[in-house]
């Protein structure tokens, strides 16, 4: 074990004594954390204030944390010309079998300007929309693992609601007793390594939403606008902290329109009949490509042509159009768009 010294920064906005200790807080909490760190492995911590910062000490925010056998000091940072205003910085040391480039340093607040380089960026909403068989859930869970956000997949969603009303016996066109029954339907999600499983009322259906009842019965349940309202809520809800990829195809209109990326992913009608004939073929699956093709052409006349929450493009969303290029061009593009959002965000 060798001793290794963690940096960090935060600023407040108003020199009081609860901006100073819940700024603290959060800073040190956050080392904490992100490092795994053990309250018997910190050997110290030092905070320095800029001279604007006089109503309490950080270390006394570190005492209220309950924090009480670990020697603290709080000092006053140099009074440097044109320097970061308010800015509380902390130094903690531990013990540890980290190298030096495992630590993660952490800036918060204003004082992430002070490592640009290193600052945690802020996770955005990102919202992809677009015709079946662009690609889309396949691109989104990619770019969503590799960027560490959290993919949900909405069809999926109208998918186990479909399910649920096949187990059920009950037609998929009756819309009156789906309606009046969906208080009894009960869709969670969990994710274990990114990926998504769908649970109804318990059960694990992450396979059998996949069945072709279940395709054509998403389509029919979804264009019932109390089915739309339902699970809207729920994806709403769903991404209320940010840092995820929903993909479906009123995600950007209707579900997250404050969503600070948008994209419409698609590629031409003949592409996207290709990739499902081959998809079908390597899973030794017989089918004809005509009527692939007017399959495709179908659900896009289905989807876009419904009243409720049809399928287009939002006018701020970016037209990605993935008919020329493969799969890891089309995560890269992406990628670097989230990138760039989160840059100006
Ligand atoms: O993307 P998918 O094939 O799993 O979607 C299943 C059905 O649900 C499809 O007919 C479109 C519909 N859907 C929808 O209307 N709104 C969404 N946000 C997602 C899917």
């Amino acid at each position: 074990m060798s001793i290794r010294a963690i940096r960090g920064a935060t600023t407040i906005s108003q020199n009081t004594r609860d901006e100073i200790f819940n700024a603290t807080i959060e800073l040190v909490e956050q080392i904490i954390e992100k490092n795994s760190i053990k309250q018997e492995d910190t050997t110290d911590i030092i905070f320095t204030v800029t001279p604007d910062i006089t109503a309490a000490f950080p270390a006394a925010a570190v005492r209220k944390m309950g924090i009480t056998d670990i020697p603290l000091l709080d000092m006053a940072a140099p009074d440097i010309d044109n320097a970061l205003k308010m800015c509380i910085r902390a130094m903690v040391h531990i013990n540890s079998e980290l190298t030096n480039a495992q630590l993660k340093h952490i800036y918060l607040r204003g004082a992430k300007v002070l490592r640009p380089d290193i600052a945690e960026k802020r996770k955005i909403s990102v919202a992809i929309d677009g015709p079946a068989g662009a690609g889309k859930s396949s691109v989104a869970k990619r770019v969503a693992k590799d960027m560490g956000y959290v993919y949900i997949d909405t069809g999926a969603m109208y998918r186990a609601v479909a399910v649920w009303a096949i187990k059920n016996g009950i037609d998929i066109n009756d819309t009156k007793t789906i309606v009046d029954s969906l208080d009894k339907i009960k869709i969670d999600i969990s994710y274990g390594d990114n990926v998504q499983k769908m649970i109804l009322n318990g059960e694990d259906v992450t396979e059998r939403i996949r069945e072709n009842d279940a395709s054509m019965g998403a389509s029919a349940v979804a264009v019932i606008p109390e089915v739309r309202k339902f699970l809207v809520d729920m994806q709403r809800e769903m991404a209320k902290k940010g840092g995820v990829v929903m993909d479906g195809r009123d995600i950007g209109t209707t579900v997250l329109p404050d969503a600070e990326l948008k994209i419409y992913l698609t590629a031409s009608v003949d592409e996207r009949a290709r990739r499902r004939y081959k998809e079908y073929i390597e899973k030794g699956i017989e089918c004809n490509y005509d009527e692939l093709k007017e399959d495709v052409i179908k659900r896009d006349h289905n989807d876009m042509t419904r009243d409720v929450s049809p399928l287009r493009q939002a006018d701020d969303a970016v037209l990605v159009d993935t008919t020329d290029i493969d799969f890891d061009k089309s995560v890269d593009l992406i990628k670097q768009l989230i990138k760039d959002t989160e840059d100006r965000s």
